[in-house]
This record gives structure tokens, C-alpha cells and sequence, in this order.
């Protein structure tokens, strides 16, 4: 991810990879023999190998870190949150939904499987998502419990669920206020950063006050992460995106740049990511968060 290649970058990175190689041999055998299943787990993989940036991984590992933990006890919730991510974008992808033929690089994952498959690979990454936390061996029973809560609330109708179907009643016009689409981009995009942040903060068995500043952090960075994605999806490339550019605009899309201008959506971002870095105060040795956020406020893609 272009500029933020430090040691502890890197690091967060192998652990996580090898953590989603260990998830996809256990797929592929957890199978069985049948070449179907194979094509299941070979459609797993062509997502969550392709060239995702992890953030949601790294802020787990790195709120367990600022928290006194160590950031390889996060690495199992971690990897449940990028898989559940990874299947969020395969769906969105579909036909029915964005329509969307490229990703992370590459073909969507139904173009390149079908749509029956892209179907399943999702099923798969979010199931195996609470069987990966809830086989941990460096959580206790009562942080992976609260993990598996975690994840089912902010996946689910009330969190990432909850935004997607929001974001489709926005089509053609069907949002006119900034107050309903930033509503609407809390829960489609900043539940899983939200949930990134509180599974590394369980990890670490956090108190009250850096869990509640954690989703303060995480609730603004949210906010600020989709109205750059929605200024990028204007300004990129598709080459420079791995995905379509232009997909909002061909989908219909009300988004903060269709609602208020380029100008206002670049306000707009930097204003949620001081709130982020303020939020980040709460925690010592913050270098790490600070340059990550200020990084994803300038990304590319
Ligand atoms: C894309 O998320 C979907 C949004 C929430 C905007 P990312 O930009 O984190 O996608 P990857 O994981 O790097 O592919
Ligand atoms: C999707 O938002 C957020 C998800 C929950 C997957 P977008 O539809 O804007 O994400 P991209 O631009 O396709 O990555
Ligand atoms: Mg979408
Ligand atoms: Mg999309
Ligand atoms: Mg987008």
C-alpha cells in the first residue's frame, strides 16, 4: 500500500498472510476429495489472496498492540474480520448488486467462477469467519465469545448488512440528505473497521475508556475511508483502483461526491480523519495509527 512500508507494516502483513494460507489449505482439505468443494475453495482464494491492502486486519493486530497486548494474539479475529470483508465485496460485486467485473487486481470473483460460485465462496469466507475466531488458541473462551458477538452485531442488519441494504434504497436518487448517507456509510463501511478495532481491543483485554475510544477512532475513520472511496471511484483509474472507476456513477449511486461536489467530499474526509486522529490520543505509543490514518486519507486506491 504505495508509502506505509515500516517494519511493524510488514510485519502485521506476513502474519496475517500466513494466517489466510493456513485458512486456505484447511479449506481445501476440509472439503474433501470432490472437485466441486475444490472449485468452492479455489474461488475462497482468488479473493482473499488478490491484492486486498488488510487494513482491517492490520488495525486489529495494531489496537491489540496499543492496548498492552501482543498483536499475534489478534491474528485469528483478525483474519475473521478481513475474511468476512473479503466475502462483503464478493456479494457486493454481484450482479445484483453493483455489478462490479474487476476486484482487488483481478476478476470478480463470480467472473471468474460464476455467479453460483461467487455465491459460495462468500458463504464460505463468512462462515468460516466465526469458526476461525471461535478455534483460537490465543484467546481465551470469554474474549472469543465476546469476538463472536462482535463480529455477528457488526455484520450483520444492524451493522455491514444493514449499510448495504441502505445503500441500495439510495439508488436513482432515493437519498437527498448528507445526515441519511453518512448514516448509511457508518454502517456499510465503518461497522467492519469498527469491529477490526473492538476485536483487537478484546484481544488485548482493554478497559472501557480505550475500547470507547477505539470506536470513537474507528467510527470517524469509517466515515472519512468511504467518502474517499467515493472520491477515488471519480478520480482513478481503473487500473490505479483494482476495481471499476466510475462503478457509482453506472450503478445509480448517491454517494458524497454526486451529493456534494468533489470540493466537499476532500473537506469532508479531512475533517472525519482529525476527528480519527483526535480519538487516537487516548492511546500511547500512537505513531503507528496516526501515519496509518493520515495514509489512508491520501491512498490511491
Ligand atoms: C473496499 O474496502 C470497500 C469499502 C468499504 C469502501 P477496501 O478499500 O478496504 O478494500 P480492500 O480490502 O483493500 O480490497
Ligand atoms: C461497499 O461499498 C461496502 C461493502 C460493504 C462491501 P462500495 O460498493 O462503495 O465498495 P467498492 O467501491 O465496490 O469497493
Ligand atoms: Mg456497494
Ligand atoms: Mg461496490
Ligand atoms: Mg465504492
Amino acid at each position: 500500500m504505495n508509502d506505509l512500508t515500516n517494519a511493524r507494516f510488514c510485519e502485521y502483513t506476513e502474519l496475517i498472510s500466513r494466517k489466510l494460507s493456513e485458512i486456505n489449505e484447511m479449506l481445501h482439505s476440509a472439503g474433501g476429495e470432490g472437485i466441486v468443494s475444490e472449485r468452492c475453495a479455489d474461488a475462497v482464494w482468488w479473493s482473499l489472496s488478490s491484492g486486498g491492502k488488510r487494513i482491517r486486519p492490520i488495525l486489529a493486530m495494531e489496537f491489540c498492540r496499543v492496548c498492552g497486548g501482543l498483536p499475534e494474539n489478534a491474528v485469528d479475529a483478525a483474519a475473521a474480520v478481513e475474511m468476512i470483508h473479503t466475502y462483503s465485496l464478493i456479494h457486493d460485486d454481484l450482479p445484483c448488486m453493483d455489478d462490479d467485473d474487476y476486484r482487488r487486481g483481478r476478476l470478480s470473483c463470480h467472473k471468474k467462477f460464476g455467479e453460483a460460485f461467487g455465491l459460495l465462496a462468500g458463504d464460505t469466507l463468512l462462515t468460516h469467519a466465526f469458526g476461525a475466531a471461535a478455534n483460537s488458541r490465543c484467546l481465551s473462551d470469554g474474549q472469543k465469545a465476546e469476538i463472536i458477538s462482535k463480529l455477528a452485531e457488526y455484520a450483520g442488519i444492524g451493522g455491514m448488512i444493514g449499510g448495504q441494504v441502505l445503500d441500495l434504497s439510495f439508488e436513482n436518487g432515493g437519498c437527498d440528505s448528507v445526515s441519511s448517507l453518512l448514516k448509511m456509510y457508518s454502517k456499510k463501511t465503518g461497522a467492519m473497521l469498527k469491529c477490526a478495532c473492538e476485536v483487537g481491543c478484546i484481544s488485548a483485554n482493554a478497559d472501557k475508556e480505550k475500547r470507547s475510544a477505539a470506536c470513537e477512532y474507528a467510527e470517524n475513520l469509517g466515515i472519512a475511508f468511504q467518502i474517499t472511496d467515493d472520491i477515488l471511484d471519480v478520480t482513478q483509474t481503473t487500473e490505479a483502483l483494482g476495481k471499476p472507476a466510475g462503478s457509482d456513477e453506472k450503478q445509480h449511486k448517491t454517494t458524497f461526491v454526486s451529493l456534494n461536489g468533489l470540493d466537499d467530499a476532500r473537506a469532508a474526509a479531512a475533517e472525519y480523519t482529525e476527528k480519527a486522529l483526535k480519538a487516537l490520543e487516548a492511546f500511547d505509543d500512537n505513531d503507528f495509527l496516526v501515519d496509518l490514518t493520515r495514509h489512508l486519507l491520501n491512498r490511491k486506491n
